[in-house]
């Protein structure tokens, strides 16, 4: 496991909406580069950039057309290069996106492989052998190509899948895990990865990294396969790298397919709805910062997934992503340092999405870029009062997507001369995981105290001791650990005294 990951705190930048340096209304890598000295006074020392690579951006990037080149809206590789020479020289890594699961249906082996003759691609993509045979439960797509079949999606119709085989076949034409296309498929990626690790590049964040092999088993155990063999390529040849995957199922992700690290994303039923934006009942919002929760719903699931990776790997919480409505849009600033205060103490390897550091809001916009109502989550940075908030020189109708226009929309500039601002407190427990080896990736966890509908939530990293009470209510915690001990860091009213914690509405506390 490499060292640096034990003290990461990752940024995840989304590239078209960060830093514009040259006027067209796009952030680009200069952009970012110009950024670095702000990340990493906020206490991250690692990036997560979305895909920055060539494409028709029919989904954001996300539908690649060369792995090899950057994007020109963004730069060129030698922008990248540098980015990853800057960035190394202040102490922060930079994982780039892989998205291993279907490319953009401009790339140039999708059009070789929609060629009637058979070519080298033929059997990159996946195909049925015949135009009238559909793909039984699956997006397919018929009648688009000269080639006599139809070619299976991965996501949207512009994002045909890769083919890595099946593992149980039906049909004639489904690849097995091990046939020579399956496996050239697996290589081209490998050669990929091995392209940008060479140019300087850390590692990378895996676009739907449970998705390759078809009619998998329950386990995903084919598809685990190949991320156990791109696992080895990096232990053997990249020992520094990383990867960390968009599974949101750390048992498999990490323990049985490789991974050093898996999200807990919002999938249904997954912790970080249960934390944060917890709608099952209609009209009411469950979740556990928005104060009627219950921790026990979170726990039930992450300490399962704990237990079974932590020698292996980190969980990665998250303060939000491109893809999920911004979570200052159910919740108050309060409630967003508290939640902040959890990801922040938690094990493994903390995620914070740009912007989320002020509580940029969810904007009500229409989609773009196969955005749809992930758009309001991905509209430009907002760094200080002057034109379009220090985002970029264009004019306003030329941005990427229209910004936060009201009067008191949050700024870096401004939270940054507010003493308590939700900028100023993420610094403050940014600063406080670098400080204090416990509440970094692999210091030891244990519930203290965790019960249904009575906070505060109590748990132990190490030699800390840490509560976090998100109710209305005044709550009390008394154990015989507590004696002795102080305060050392707190959100709202806190106070200790002999064996008895009082945490007052809305509050956190460290106590060492
Ligand atoms: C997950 C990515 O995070 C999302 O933005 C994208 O649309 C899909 N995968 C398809 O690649």
């Amino acid at each position: 496991m490499p060292e640096w990951l034990k003290d990461a705190v990752f940024y995840e930048i989304y590239p078209q909406s960060f830093c514009d340096t040259n006027g067209d209304g796009i952030g680009d890598l200069q952009g970012i580069i110009r950024k670095l000295d702000y990340i990493k006074d906020l206490g991250c020392n690692a990036l997560w950039i979305n895909p920055c690579f060539d494409s028709p951006f029919m989904d954001a990037g996300y539908d690649v057309r060369d792995y090899k080149k950057v994007a020109p809206r963004y730069g060129t590789n030698e922008d990248l290069i540098q980015l990853f020479t800057e960035a190394h020289q202040k102490g922060i890594h930079v994982l780039l996106d892989l998205v291993p699961g279907h490319t953009s249906d401009t790339h140039p082996w999708f059009r070789e492989s929609c060629k009637a003759e058979p070519n080298e691609y033929s059997g990159r993509y996946i195909w049925t052998s015949h135009v009238f045979e559909g793909i039984e439960g699956r997006p397919y797509i018929a009648g688009m190509a000269d080639r006599n079949g139809c070619y299976m999606l991965n996501f949207f119709a512009s994002q045909p899948a890769l083919n890595y085989g099946w593992l149980n076949r039906t049909r004639p034409w489904m690849s097995s895990v091990d046939s020579p296309e399956a496996l050239a498929t697996r290589d081209a990626m490998l050669d990929i990865m091995r392209f940008w690790l060479d140019q300087g590049c850390d590692g990378f964040r895996v676009d739907m990294a449970d998705s390759l092999v078809k009619n998998d088993d329950e386990r995903k155990s084919a598809t685990s396969r190949i991320w156990q063999e791109a696992r080895r390529m990096l232990d053997e040849e990249y020992p520094e790298a990383v990867m960390v995957s968009e599974w949101s199922n750390p048992e498999l992700a990490i323990a049985q397919a490789g991974f050093h690290m898996d999200f807990l994303l919002d999938h249904a039923g997954h912790g970080y709805n249960s934390l944060f934006r917890d709608y099952e009942t209609e009209g009411e919002d469950h979740s556990y910062f928005k104060g009627n929760g219950d921790i026990q719903r979170f726990l039930g699931e992450y300490l399962y997934h704990y237990k079974k990776t932590k020698d292996k790997g980190y969980i990665s919480l998250i303060t939000g992503n491109h893809d999920t409505p911004r979570i200052s849009r159910t919740l108050t600033e309060r409630q967003l340092k508290l939640g902040y205060a959890l990801i922040l103490t938690m094990p493994g390897v903390p995620f914070i999405y740009y912007g989320d550091e002020i509580g940029m809001r969810y904007l009500d916009i229409p989609t773009k870029e196969g955005g749809y109502a992930r758009t309001g989550s991905r509209t430009p940075m907002q760094w200080d009062n002057t034109k379009n908030m220090g985002f970029s020189e264009a004019d306003a109708e030329q941005l990427y997507l229209p910004q936060d226009l009201s009067d008191d929309a949050p700024t870096v500039r401004k939270q940054a001369r507010t003493p308590d601002s939700l900028y100023q407190v993420t610094r403050q427990l940014t600063a406080l995981r670098h400080k204090y080896t416990d509440l970094q990736a692999d210091g030891s966890f244990e519930v203290l105290h965790a019960e249904s509908g009575k906070d505060p939530f109590v748990y132990r990293r190490g030699s800390l001791i840490l509560a976090v009470n998100p109710s209305c209510e005044t709550t009390r915690y008394t154990d015989e650990l507590l004696r002795n001990r102080k305060v050392i860091y707190q959100i709202g009213e806190v106070s200790l005294q002999e064996d008895t914690l009082t945490a007052g509405p809305e509050s956190f506390a460290v106590i060492g």
